[in-house]
């Protein structure tokens, strides 16, 4: 979900549609805004549906200077009016936005509001209705009780709270899921991340869990848990507002998948200087030497990228490099070896799931680094070291850039721990070069999506589901290629080790279902991935093989470029991504905001 809320602007009303529209890819089932000013009552406006739909709700008649609003990814309680923020104490008295869970609701409802009645079935309602229960019972003032509500609260939230009888502050605390206030000239704000406030203002304070900021129009007033007031400097963003547009393209899903070759030259320029030599930050070196094992733990497409960088990883670093699927580690931690290095890998830097291993690994002492695109996020903030992706801001939901991005990153780490401990795979592994070398492969990918276009009208236009094969490199690949298909086209696909597909999987296969083979330049598997297209054309599958440029025979579909074997992941995934943007579009989807899923999830 995100939140917005701004105190002190005649165009409190814009500001908040904006702000919402740049956080629609948090969630966008269903969206509302309060709007008020010392002079009227405030006016409350809800819709099911994307912000445009709230947009033609709201008409034109809707001012103010003060507001909030929300855009909603639904956990408690389905999309609907009445579940859509904001929500209202039973006097309608206070005004609140959330963004979590709140663990112990039930707990709540029975200890404090058993006589009230509610609208939906969310967790914010009971927050907001133990506000005013704490205010009315126990004749608190509005501040006191939202400081009390917090310490009974269990969980995670962002909240933006008003009270209509002070139309001129916005109460705003946060636990465990992103916030921060925005500094505009003669006005304040607040919001779940930075992109939604960039138009307005570049300077910003953060604001840390469990503290309760009290915002007006010409003053941040920050409290600790324990009430006693705080002091912090803001930081200007570096953000640029043009990054976030879409520029002449219908989705920015294909503006993003364009601009790869530029990320990967970006990344040489960020990573090494102008010799060649790697400069990856040697504390962070040091602390991976130290270590006997290396655990990536991601979430989604950034754990496939993890994958696609495990062997680089061995081979230059010389050290086992284990997986972990962010929401199992949270509660199932394995067994770690005696010196463990934590490496997390998160285009937002907030994926809830992630966090909470991050948070247990900072309490056993474990090193952490975190690799993300979004530099101040909370993992890069609480981890130990972080290294950015500088892939420029990421939109369309389905992550294409930053997976690259991620393994065009791990690389330069690779290398430069390789060259420390004087590994001999590293000493031959320009890495600037070689990703030079994949930048031009992509661009020859890139210029062949008419070529792609038509291979995926054919065969995904209609069918229900499809299959990646691929082994080694290629299987990793074909992880990603499958998620992808699966976020934006909803066509069921599973990426498999093309050799296990025949212990069982193969039975699946019926005249006409697509299978997608993955085979890059390496001869010890690539014959044998033929062999598993041969079995699955015998049962009736409809093959399309992509294939890198060394390991090709007549009759391939998609070509790619060679490039460096480590590196092959980042050149085979660009046509699944245009495959994956093409079978949407041609299904009539809208590419950038697939149902059911939000970009950013800073929910466990
Ligand atoms: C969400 C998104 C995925 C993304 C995952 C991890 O589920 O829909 O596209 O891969 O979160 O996000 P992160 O920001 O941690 O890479």
């Amino acid at each position: 979900c995100g939140i917005v809320g701004v105190v002190g602007s005649k165009n409190t009303r814009d500001i908040l549609m904006q702000g919402l529209e740049k956080l629609e890819y948090r969630g966008y089932d269903s969206a509302g805004i309060y709007v008020t000013d010392p002079t009227q009552d405030g006016k409350l406006i809800k819709s099911v549906g994307r912000i445009a739909d709230l947009r033609e709700k709201i008409g034109i008649d809707v001012a103010g200077t003060a507001g909030i609003g929300h855009t909603r990814w639904a956990t408690h309680g389905k999309p609907s009016e009445k579940n859509a923020h904001p929500h209202t104490s039973s006097d309608a008295r206070f005004v609140l936005v959330h963004n979590g869970v709140i663990e112990n609701y039930l707990e709540i409802k029975n200890d404090y509001l058993a006589n009230d009645s509610f609208n939906g079935e969310t967790d914010t309602e009971i927050a907001v209705h133990l506000i005013a229960a704490l205010v009315k019972n126990e004749g608190l003032s509005a501040f006191d009780a939202f400081q009390k509500a917090l310490t009974i609260i269990k969980g995670s939230y962002a909240f933006a709270l008003m009270d209509r009888t002070e139309p001129d502050v916005i109460y705003v605390a946060k636990n465990k899921s992103p916030l921060l206030i925005g500094l505009g000239d003669g006005y304040n704000m607040v919001c779940s991340d930075a992109m939604a406030m960039i138009r307005e203002t570049s300077e910003f304070m953060e604001i840390h869990d469990k503290e309760l900021v009290v915002l007006t129009k010409d003053l941040v007033e920050i409290h600790d848990a324990a009430g006693q007031s705080v002091s912090r400097d803001s930081y200007t963003a570096e953000l640029d507002l043009s990054d976030i547009g879409k520029g002449t393209y219908p989705f920015y899903m294909l503006k993003e998948i364009d601009e790869q070759p530029t990320v990967m030259r970006k990344l040489s320029q960020v990573y090494a200087d102008a010799t060649g030599n790697v400069t990856v930050d040697s504390e962070i070196t040091k602390s991976l030497i130290a270590a006997d094992r290396l655990y990536i733990i991601a979430a989604g497409t950034s754990y496939n990228a993890g994958y696609a960088s495990k062997f680089l990883l061995e081979e230059l670093t010389e050290k086992p490099v284990e997986l972990g699927i962010a929401s199992e580690w949270g509660y199932n931690m394995p067994r770690l070896s005696e010196k463990p290095f934590f490496i997390f890998l998160s285009q937002s830097g907030e994926t809830a799931d992630s966090r909470q291993v991050l948070v247990k690994a900072n309490e056993l002492g474990i090193p952490s680094l975190t690799v993300t695109n979004v530099p101040g996020s909370t993992l890069s903030r609480e981890a130990n070291f972080t290294m950015l992706l500088h892939a420029g801001p990421e939109i369309a939901v389905a992550s294409t850039k930053a997976y690259t991005a991620q393994i065009a990153a791990l690389a330069f780490l690779a290398k430069a721990v390789g060259s420390e401990i004087k590994n001999g795979k590293a000493a031959k592994f320009d890495v600037v070069h070689e990703l030079s070398i994949v930048a031009q492969s992509i661009e020859a990918t890139l210029s062949e999506k008419a070529l792609i276009e038509s291979k995926v009208a054919g065969l995904l236009e209609t069918t229900r589901n499809a299959f990646y094969i691929g082994r080694g490199q290629d299987y990793y690949v074909a992880m990603e290629a499958s998620l992808k298909l699966k976020e934006i086209s909803y066509i069921q696909c599973e990426g498999f080790a093309a050799g296990e597909l025949k212990h069982g999987t193969i039975a699946l296969i019926e005249e006409n279902t697509p299978v997608l083979a993955l085979i890059s330049n390496n001869a010890k598997v690539s014959a044998h991935t033929r062999g598993n297209i041969s079995e699955v054309v015998a049962r009736g599958a409809n093959v399309i093989t992509i294939v890198e440029q060394d390991a090709a025979i007549l009759g391939d579909d998609i070509i790619i470029n060679n490039v460096h074997p480590y590196l092959s992941s980042i050149s085979m995934v660009i046509p699944t991504q245009l495959i994956a943007y093409y079978a949407s579009l041609h299904r009539g989807l809208d590419v950038d905001k697939p149902r059911n899923l939000a970009k950013s999830v800073t929910v466990e």
